[in-house]
């Protein structure tokens, strides 16, 4: 079994907190539950924050937060992935609304959070915006991928579940497809983070609010091979992309396969390499290049020798 069950946040470097803010409440229909001088935390409903915003000069990922199963206590990761010499900082009130993390500072070039509680204030979901149901997944381009998927499955016991081409990884720690997608790639940063709406209709909805917002559509919608959810890109703040999905697959890890699904190619569906032109069932154009788009990337910093 996985140490972690959920994706609860991503925490983002922000050149414009207000413009951010403004996208991200009437346009995503986020709620913001905590400010702190330049930071703010939003939710989407339920949870203390999905979404945390930070002003810097620089736009980038600063974190994504992973929340931890019952049986694993903090404390005793904490000193399995020490033993495993695996760099790792216990803070206590460092963010609001999580009392305890654990922050592992660099892995393939990324800071990952684990914790065991959020508050969960439940400000409730949104009279107006887009209001999707949740944060589902992050995409991450790491030039060390190969530590970072280390990390994850042999530290965290993440399960891949599909391959596009050779940089292409998806994981779960969970029955989604993936929470988790890791792309080597020639830069280290952030490919995308997405959230899941509700079904078709929600996708007209959400793509009618964006055109309204003067928002295009970069790609879709579709329904991706890998995966088979539904999606759609546009760019977000300080041109993040943002992509909306639904009817994502279903893992049934004790049979390494998906819930069947009239539209998938094999009976049962497994974990499989999918060709890079496979990017998606409907044969909608892909505008973007997958390999070296480059938002929020970040200076490497040294190996992090133990992975
Ligand atoms: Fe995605």
């Amino acid at each position: 079994m996985p140490d972690v069950f959920r994706l609860v946040y991503v925490d983002l470097a922000t050149a414009s907190l207000e413009k951010a803010e403004d996208y991200y409440t009437d346009v995503l229909g986020a709620s913001i539950v905590a400010k702190t001088g330049r930071e703010t935390y939003l939710s989407l409903g339920l949870d203390h924050h999905n979404v945390s915003l930070c002003a810097e000069p620089n736009p980038g990922l600063n974190a994504i937060g992973l929340q931890l199963c019952r049986d694993v206590p903090l404390a005793d990761l904490a000193k399995r992935l020490k033993d495993s010499g695996v760099a790792n900082h216990l803070r206590t009130d460092s963010r609001p609304g999580v009392p305890a993390l654990l922050e592992i500072p660099d892995v393939g070039g990324h800071t990952i959070h684990l914790f065991a509680a959020i508050d969960q204030p439940a400000p409730g979901f949104s009279a107006s915006g887009i209001v999707p149901l949740r944060l589902g997944h992050v995409a991450l381009l790491a030039q060390r991928a190969d530590e970072l998927l280390s990390f994850l499955t042999n530290m965290l016991k993440f399960r891949k579940t599909d391959w596009i081409g050779d940089p292409v990884t998806f994981l779960t720690c969970n029955r989604d497809h993936h929470v988790l997608n890791v792309v080597q790639a020639p830069v280290t940063g952030l490919h995308h983070i997405a959230f899941e709406l509700r079904g078709l209709e929600h996708h007209v909805q959400a793509m009618d609010r964006l055109a309204a917002e003067k928002r295009p559509i970069l790609w879709g919608p579709s329904r991706h091979h890998a995966g088979h959810n539904l999606a759609t890109y546009h760019h977000g703040p300080d041109n993040l992309l943002i992509e909306f999905y639904s009817e994502m697959d279903v893992f049934i890890p004790d049979l390494d396969s998906f819930e069947p699904r009239p539209w998938h190619d094999d009976l049962p569906q497994r974990p499989k390499h999918w060709r890079i032109e496979q990017m998606t069932a409907w044969e909608t154009q892909y505008e973007f290049d997958f390999l070296t788009v480059s938002w929020g990337v970040r200076v490497p910093s040294t190996t992090n020798a133990a992975l």
